[in-house]
């Protein structure tokens, strides 16, 4: 189950990553699909948090609550979209985005190894 997770979570992180720089650099068409990627690594990182949390590793499963909550809300912060911006709030996306699969990487191994 959690190994199906982390698979999940890494191919929509390399997906939302090169939709978000797309997105970026002014291709609009992909704004939809990169918020649905986004979304979709939440809602995963969410499942593999309560895991991580039955299984003991309670610190990297708060996180990961925490931060799947905030994904969204920093993402829909950057709207409306102003292209190639690099403000605090486009920084801080990126930082909770490679967060939360560092948080994912790390419930894995922990329910791995639990
Ligand atoms: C619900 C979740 C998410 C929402 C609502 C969201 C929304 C957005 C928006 C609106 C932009 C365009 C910003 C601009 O052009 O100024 C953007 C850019 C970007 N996103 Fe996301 N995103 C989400 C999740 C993610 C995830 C999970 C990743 C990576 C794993 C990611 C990586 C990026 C990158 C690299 C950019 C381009 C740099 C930037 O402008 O910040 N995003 N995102």
């Amino acid at each position: 189950m959690a190994k199906a997770l982390i698979m999940l979570v890494r191919l929509a992180a390399v997906v939302s990553i090169v939709l978000g720089v797309l997105l970026w650099s002014g291709s609009q068409n992909y704004l939809g699909a990169h918020i649905g990627s986004g979304f979709f690594i939440a809602g995963v990182v969410f499942v593999l948090s309560i895991l991580g949390i039955l299984k003991k590793a309670v610190v990297p499963g708060v996180v990961g609550v925490i931060l799947a909550a905030l994904l969204p809300v920093v993402g829909f912060k950057q709207l409306p979209l102003a292209y190639r911006a690099f403000g605090a709030v486009q920084i801080i996306h990126v930082l909770v985005a490679l967060a939360i699969i560092g948080v994912a990487e790390s419930l894995y191994g922990a329910i791995r190894r639990a």
